[in-house]
């Protein structure tokens, strides 16, 4: 500011600046224009912030935050303890930086199997800071100023403001629900993507599509015929694919999760995100990775050296070690990527049975640790109030945590500012956790429902 001002007036102002600094040691200066960075107008504001602070407070069982409350597996956390006492003490140095080579080497081997086709683990497979890195610097490394990103509503909520903070600007697409006819119970299945509007939503200004299958908060694991779909626009206006596959290994009733990299045409233009909290179920570990296309990832690699360079070596060795026991086990009872979905299906079942004797009707979910319910039944015990800003779910949700112990999270959070009125008579519940905590949820649950039809 100073340099643009003549030089008597910054005499002045510095004087000035300094006799009330002498007058006023405890005041603090104050700076006349803002200290925020202008890209982070607008996204200040994280509904997790708040959900995960009321689900402290008050929970008594917390199904919001999606995490699991069982043990990771010991093959897993013993891999750490070993990588932590045994005998390398280079371990708890800096490894390569875009990634501990054990760990690279078996996801490109993994990555191999599951795409058909030959990996490089140097220039095809980068680790990050978990999942969320790996969005971070896909985002800064891909969109520029200017560019539209095609976000499929509902969403993990931080695609939109990292778009943004890449100078992109979100346009969103939501999947749409068709209520079975018969009576039965809504599966994640019946929410789709209109094929109409969906090709509407491209334009020579988009430079990329999120895709997140399963995807969080539904569980829908989209079909081939729905990637299909948006594959052939993708390669129609040359656009990139960001797909978000964190829950690759979480699907149900023998369904299959197909990676958008496998179809025609899509490998040169998409990057896959994983993530090691989901896959092995510790995400405290915070380790994820990319993998794609040299030509897209050299950008990707950038944006890593030039922002957080290193993760922890130690959690890259033991996630690697993961990685080869299952490599090993593939397809096998054993592998834990047989045995988790097996568990998190009966978990699932048990809370869709808890949940619709209660009359919240749960949406089925075929993949990931999620389950959407309809509160519309509930909305006696939390009146809504007109013209309130603040959506339904979002009240309904603080409510329950309030008064009924119960922590889960409102649909809305998954929806943009414009569109969040739109689905707000839907609440998110986290079923990775052990029976006991569902249990207790279920005794929450049946009380209130006893509660209601007594008063
Ligand atoms: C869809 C989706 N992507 C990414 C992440 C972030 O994963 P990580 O914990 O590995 O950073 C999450 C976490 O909940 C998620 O649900």
């Amino acid at each position: 500011m100073l340099r643009r001002v003549g030089p008597s007036l910054r005499h002045f102002l510095l004087e000035k600046n300094s006799r009330a600094g002498r007058s006023s040691c405890s005041r603090e200066a104050k700076m006349s224009r803002p200290v925020q960075a202008r890209r982070l107008e607008g996204i200040d504001k994280n509904i997790w912030v708040e959900f995960v602070k009321l689900a402290a407070t008050y929970s008594k069982v917390n199904l919001g935050q999606g995490f699991p409350d069982f043990p990771a597996p010991d093959f897993l956390t013993e891999a750490f303890s070993r990588a932590l006492s045994g005998g390398n003490h280079m371990l708890h140095q800096y490894t390569r930086a875009f990634g501990h080579p054990p760990l690279v080497k078996v996801l490109a081997q993994f990555f191999e199997k599951l795409l058909g086709r030959d990996l490089d683990p140097m220039t095809n497979v980068m680790v990050t800071v978990g999942a969320y890195q790996a969005l971070f610097c896909c985002f800064q490394a891909l969109v520029d100023e200017g560019d539209e990103v095609i976000i499929i509503e509902p969403f993990f909520d931080c695609y939109e403001p990292m778009v943004k903070m890449a100078g992109g600007t979100p346009v969103f697409v939501p999947l749409r629900p068709n209520p079975p006819k018969d009576g039965k119970l809504m599966s994640s299945a019946d929410w789709q993507l209109d094929p109409a509007e969906l090709a509407s939503k491209f334009s020579e200004r988009t430079k990329a599509i999120v895709l997140n299958s399963p995807n969080n908060p539904l569980g829908k694991v989209f079909s081939r015929e729905e990637l299909g779909l948006i594959a052939e626009l993708c390669v129609k206006h040359d656009v990139l694919c960001i797909s978000d596959e964190v829950y690759e290994w979480l699907v149900y009733d023998g369904k299959q999760h197909i990676r958008m990299a496998s179809l025609q045409g899509m490998w040169d233009r998409t990057v896959i995100i994983g993530s090691a909290g989901k896959t092995f179920s510790a995400t405290g570990w915070k380790v994820g990775w990319v993998v794609g296309p040299d030509r897209l990832l050299k950008h990707v690699r950038t944006v890593h050296q030039n922002s957080v360079y290193h993760c922890a070596t130690i959690a890259q060795e033991a996630v690697a070690q993961g990685f080869q026991r299952e490599l090993m086990l593939y397809g096998k009872p054993e592998s834990y990527f047989v045995q988790l979905p097996k568990e998190l299906q009966q978990k699932r079942d048990w809370l869709v049975r808890s949940l619709d004797g209660v009359g919240m009707k749960p949406i089925i979910p075929e993949g990931t640790y999620f389950l959407v319910a309809d509160i519309s039944q509930f909305k006696s015990d939390v009146p809504d109030v007109p013209n309130s800003d603040e959506p339904y779910d979002q009240r309904f949700a603080k409510w329950m945590v309030k008064n009924k112990g119960l922590a889960a999270i409102p649909l809305s959070a998954f929806y943009s500012e414009a569109h969040k009125n739109n689905y707000s008579n839907f609440i998110r519940f986290c079923f990775a956790k052990e029976e006991a905590t569902l249990k207790a949820a279920n005794d929450i649950l049946q009380k209130w429902k006893q509660e209601k039809t007594s008063s």
